[in-house]
């Protein structure tokens, strides 16, 4: 017999997650402006410039808006890390500027959505397992693991 706290849980997780049509652009601009102003309150001296090619007619899109705002989020994060990370391994007269870029597009029946950043880049080995889930482990994951008694 599952307790009161375990079937509320279940409750919230069999919820079904809900597509609907989302403004793309609207939704980039929000999770940039998340992801921007997180990454200032974490450290004051954070800085880099946001550049926004948004296509006019990217439109509204059925997704689950969480779930691709989640991702926007990540993207976002591992860019401006990627360009702090550059500010901190070039000289500090260099010229360097950390940019991250988003971009939109529609393409008939779909939308592209780019974030590009001019960090360090992405080393070749990460590369090749991009689109395994889980894996390479995330830097949180690993902070929560040494965290660990
Ligand atoms: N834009 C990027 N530039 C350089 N390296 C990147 C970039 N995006 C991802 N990476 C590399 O890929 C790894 C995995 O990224 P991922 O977002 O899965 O995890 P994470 O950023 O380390 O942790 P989190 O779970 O907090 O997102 C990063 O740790 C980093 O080494
Ligand atoms: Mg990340």
């Amino acid at each position: 017999m599952p307790t009161r706290s375990s079937r509320a849980c279940w409750h919230i997780r069999a919820r079904p997650a809900e597509l609907r049509p989302v403004d793309i652009n609207a939704l980039v601009e929000e999770s940039l402006n998340l992801a921007y102003h997180g990454a200032r309150a974490q450290d004051k001296s954070f800085n880099v410039t946001l550049q926004r090619d948004f296509d006019p007619a990217a439109g509204t899109i059925e997704i689950i808006p969480q779930d691709i705002s989640r991702a926007l989020l990540n993207l976002f994060a591992n860019g401006f890390y990627a360009t702090q990370m550059r500010c901190k391994a070039v000289e500090s007269d260099s010229a360097y500027e950390p940019v991250v870029t988003a971009t939109t597009r529609r393409d008939e029946d779909a939308v592209e959505i780019r974030i590009r950043d001019n960090g360090t880049g992405i080393p070749a080995d990460v590369v090749e397992k991009i689109f395994t889930p889980s894996s390479p482990p995330s830097r949180r994951v690993k902070a929560r693991a040494s965290d660990c008694p």
